[in-house]
């Protein structure tokens, strides 16, 4: 594998690098990402998650490489549309985050009907793992966790609780953005598990998993509440099961035990294990997340980034 640089905000290095990598199939997933950050960045925001993508399709139309092109397009499109969403759903976007991601949706329609080009958009809810950011929820949530029994923080400050977002596990989100790129025909697809909770449902799974009481930890800190937020998502992905062959195997709360067990292995705390067990028997092999983290560090070391 070779790690080229390149940059959304620059149109002929793009158009260069494809035409030089000549690659077959291009999964744009570059983005500001972060929703929040959004109503800091706007303009940013708009010319990297937005703009960024219509660099792109330009550069695999105008260097006439038929590469297939996924579009890494958001739940947050749906904003304040009631839920469950589909693939029919009107958008609704509620930051400049989702209105640039709408603009990026209908641009890569946009160059599938009116070049060919092999585009499609994968509407992803929230996916989740132990690679998570830590300044999205989730993460934040299950780091913290971990902290306040290694002694290393006592308290944790988060936004709004009631939120309602659709949580899924993030390698079988993957999976499925392969499946989209491999179908017969280029078209759109929402994934997500069709299961919604709220930010206080996280907590409470996470913090009783390892015997903590999150009330005695949480407070409120109004920094972290969005001036426009999305209240409520749960995805139907009857067209990415039925067409794709795609379904969800981890729920919500085996989802929060990978996450929780990942973080206090991390601080090297023994963890309950429910969520290593879980991966054990319902992926096998095929999920080596931990292994593969770990020998990637090491490798990146070894060539000097490390
Ligand atoms: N980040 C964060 N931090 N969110 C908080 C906090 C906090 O302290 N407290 C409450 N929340 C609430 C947010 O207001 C939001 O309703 C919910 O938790 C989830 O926030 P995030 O984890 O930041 O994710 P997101 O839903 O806004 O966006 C993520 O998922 C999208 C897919 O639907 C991002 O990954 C996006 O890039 C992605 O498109």
């Amino acid at each position: 594998m070779f790690l080229h640089y390149g940059d959304l905000s620059t149109s002929d290095q793009l158009t260069n690098l494809i035409y030089n990598i000549k690659p077959d199939e291009i999964y744009h997933l570059g983005s500001q990402s972060h929703v929040m950050v959004s109503f800091d960045t706007p303009e940013y925001t708009a010319d990297i998650t937005g703009v960024g993508t219509v660099r792109l399709l330009e550069a695999i139309h105008r260097s006439g490489i038929k590469a297939k092109f996924y579009q890494a397009s958001s739940s947050e499109m749906f904003g304040a549309a009631s839920p469950p969403q589909d693939e029919n759903t009107p958008f609704y976007p509620r930051s400049p985050y989702g209105a640039a991601k709408v603009y990026s949706y209908w641009i890569t329609v946009n160059y599938r009907e009116a070049y060919g080009l092999f585009a499609c958009n994968g509407i992803l809810f929230n996916h989740e793992s132990p690679r998570r950011g830590e300044t999205f929820v989730t993460r934040k949530i299950t780091r913290a966790v971990a902290r306040i029994l290694a002694g290393q923080q006592k308290k944790l400050y988060v936004g709004n609780l009631h939120a309602r977002r659709d949580w899924g596990y993030a390698p079988e989100y993957v999976d499925c953005m392969w499946r989209i790129l491999q179908h017969d025909s280029p078209s759109d697809y929402v994934v997500g598990t069709g299961e919604s909770h709220t930010v206080e449902e996280f907590l409470i799974e996470s913090f009783g998993y390892a015997g903590l009481d999150w009330k005695e930890h949480v407070e409120i800190d109004p920094r972290y509440v969005r001036p426009t937020e999305v209240d409520f998502l749960m995805a139907n992905s009857g067209k990415a099961s039925k067409e794709l062959g795609w379904a969800p195997r981890i729920c919500f709360r085996e989802l929060v035990r990978i996450m929780v067990d990942a973080d206090m292995e991390a601080l090297s705390l023994t963890p309950p294990g429910e969520g290593t067990r879980i991966l054990n028997c319902r992926f096998g092999k095929w999920h080596q997340w931990a292994n593969s983290v770990s020998q990637n560090i090491k490798a990146a070391a070894s060539r000097g980034f490390g």
